[in-house]
């Protein structure tokens, strides 16, 4: 087991959020986080990367429990993240934007295999990241998150305010990395990119799971998806 989330509670100051709230991403699985607006999908993630410590429940990760690990010890255990925000440096070239993420880790990702992965980032290497499209910027941040030799690969909503091409050529991406064995868990509120990406999806509903299968079940399961997902 990569990830195993268990009965977890997370708050912001009093609001309480995540309402024992458990899941689990196996070695080499991608899973998706399904739910409308505002269901605790993001702080899903923070807490499993401890931005949002959650006040109760475990988080283990390869077995050892890291509820209470610091955010900056995750990269050194094996967990990437890339926000919703896609963080990158705006002022610095892409090539300087990878350079400063490449070795900080070392495993199969290096410049050359994401400049594979990501042609783009090849092409572009000598411009701002701030000048980038957000296609090309969501690329990026997915790169340095893989300079990071991640086992474990968090994603927030990567196609979210994306154009339909690039969507879909991302989603390519995503189905070429899932390929190398990585485990990925990612957020969507896009069900069909879910459908299409993951084995297996949660889907929320005020900070609770209302269900867990395959995305075969989660495409058969209408009362679900009318219910949590369809607006
Ligand atoms: N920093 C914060 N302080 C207080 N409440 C917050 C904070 N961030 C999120 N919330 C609240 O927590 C709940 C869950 O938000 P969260 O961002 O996890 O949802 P989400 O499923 O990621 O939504 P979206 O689809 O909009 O990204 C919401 O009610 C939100 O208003
Ligand atoms: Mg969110």
């Amino acid at each position: 087991m990569m990830l195993d989330v268990r009965d977890i509670h997370t708050y912001y100051g009093l609001s309480h959020v995540l309402f024992g709230l458990s899941l689990k991403v196996n070695q080499g699985e991608v899973v998706s986080l399904l739910g409308r607006n505002g269901v605790g999908k993001t702080t899903t993630l923070k807490s499993i990367i401890g931005i949002t410590q959650p006040k109760s429940g475990q988080i283990y990760f390869k077995g050892q429990d890291i509820a209470k690990t610091p955010t900056k010890r995750m990269v050194k255990l094996g967990i990437s993240f890339v926000p919703d925000d896609r963080r990158i440096f705006a002022d610095l070239s892409v090539r300087e934007n990878l350079e400063i993420a490449d070795g900080i880790k070392t495993g199969v990702w290096n410049l050359a295999k994401v400049h594979e992965l990501f042609p783009v980032l090849k092409r572009t290497e000598n411009r701002r990241g701030g000048n980038l499209s957000g296609g090309e910027q969501q690329m990026l941040s997915i790169a340095r998150a893989l300079l990071g030799n991640p086992e474990l690969l968090i994603l927030d909503e990567p196609t979210e305010g994306l154009a339909p091409l690039i969507v879909k050529e991302l989603e390519e991406q995503i189905i070429q990395l899932r390929s190398t064995g990585i485990s990925i868990l990612l957020a969507e509120q896009n069900l069909k990119s879910a459908l299409k990406l993951a084995d297996r999806c949660y889907v929320l509903e005020r900070g609770q799971v209302r269900f867990e299968g395959t995305v075969d079940e989660l495409a058969e399961n209408e009362e679900v998806r009318s219910k949590y997902l369809l607006v």
